[in-house]
């Protein structure tokens, strides 16, 4: 794990899509520290559950942090995902809180 997240305002946070989630590792890494105030983009690849419920297990785990709409992608598509990465990256305004 890293020393913290307070040198950071906004977190990109990459995983696969695990039984419907993140895996187990990135919830501890999200239970380790405090978010609050911290803008989190999560991004996941996946075989057809899109984010699942992660984004809504993200809010759960960090209170008072602002959740940018996430941007999931098959995994058998990532090398072509370039434009989809670029569009994500300019207009993640669609804020949740
Ligand atoms: C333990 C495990 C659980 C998985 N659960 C899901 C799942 O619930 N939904 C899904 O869409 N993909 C699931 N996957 C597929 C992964 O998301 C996928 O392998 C990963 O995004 C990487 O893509 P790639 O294997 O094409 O490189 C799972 C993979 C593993 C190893």
């Amino acid at each position: 794990l890293p020393d913290g997240v307070n040198e950071y305002n906004t977190i990109y946070l990459g995983y696969p899509n695990w039984w419907g989630t993140m895996p187990m590792a990135v919830f501890t890494f999200l239970e380790s520290f405090n978010f609050s105030g911290k803008t989190i983009a999560p991004f996941c690849t996946h075989e057809g559950s899109g984010m699942g419920k992660s984004e809504r297990d993200i809010i759960k785990l960090c209170p008072g942090a602002q959740l940018v709409t996430g941007m999931a992608i098959y995994g058998s598509s990532v090398l072509k995902s370039d434009e989809e990465v670029r569009k994500w990256l300019q207009d993640y305004k669609g804020l949740r809180s």
